[in-house]
């Protein structure tokens, strides 16, 4: 089966969780895309949900496709996110953002009551850190930083000519091995400059995979299937 169609397939098993009345936040990229697809559909069937996009570019499909999208400005909390990876393991630990969308993916999650990546099989790895992990970087501080990320070892490569939904810069960041991405993800956060990053730890509690057409969820906590 195509990647693509895994793709589709773990969305629509994601997007079946959304209900009435919740608010939605919807993902980027191009598996997030799908889910866009799937809950307009649904939507166009009588489901009354509304919904936050974590990227400009999702903002334009989802109203586009029929979906209320409201500003994420005004929201404190959502019920719901659903949203793609570059590699996501057992843990649940998921590395995000080669879309450059993972400031904003990363603070709708964590308002969100659940969260839950979509990816296809290719994503689904042993343990995370192989990906490039993007940073979101202000230009102000390019350099600086720049140095900090290799200063923790990683071998740093600045965007060119990309900017974030919000104005700032992307410094993709390749690191030879990752055994802890916690303390990773902290010494990264305490980086003055470096806005955002794309190690989610904490942010997902499931996860919808599909490899060859057959859906696998994991979940954070309770039972798998
Ligand atoms: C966007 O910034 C990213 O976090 C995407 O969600 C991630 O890169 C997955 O994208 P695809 O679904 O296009 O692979």
């Amino acid at each position: 089966m195509a990647t693509d169609d895994d793709k589709r397939l773990a969305a629509e098993a994601a997007v079946a969780e959304a209900r009435d009345g919740m608010l939605v936040g919807l993902g980027t990229g191009t598996t997030a895309a799908h889910a866009i697809a799937a809950l307009a559909r649904r939507v166009a069937d009588g489901l009354r949900v509304e919904a936050v996009a974590t990227s400009a570019a999702t903002a334009t499909a989802a109203r586009a496709a029929g979906i209320v999208v409201r500003d994420f400005a005004e929201i404190a909390a959502l019920d719901l996110t659903i949203d793609g990876a570059d590699e996501i393991d057992p843990r649940l630990y998921a590395i995000k953002g080669a879309g450059g969308a993972m400031l904003r993916e990363k603070t709708v999650a964590a308002a969100s009551r659940r969260m839950v990546v979509i990816a296809d099989g290719s994503k689904r790895v042993a343990a995370i850190g192989a990906a490039r992990l993007p940073v979101e970087v202000l230009p102000f501080a390019r350099a600086s930083v720049v140095a900090a990320l290799e200063r923790l070892g990683a071998a740093v490569t600045v965007r060119v000519g990309y900017m974030t939904d919000n104005g700032n810069v992307v410094a993709d960041c390749r690191f030879p091995a990752m055994p802890d991405p916690r303390a990773l993800a902290a010494e990264i956060a305490a980086i003055p400059g470096a806005l955002g990053h794309g190690l989610f730890l904490d942010e997902v509690d499931a996860a919808y995979i599909a490899a060859d057409g057959v859906v696998t969820r994991l979940e954070r906590d309770g039972p798998s299937d």
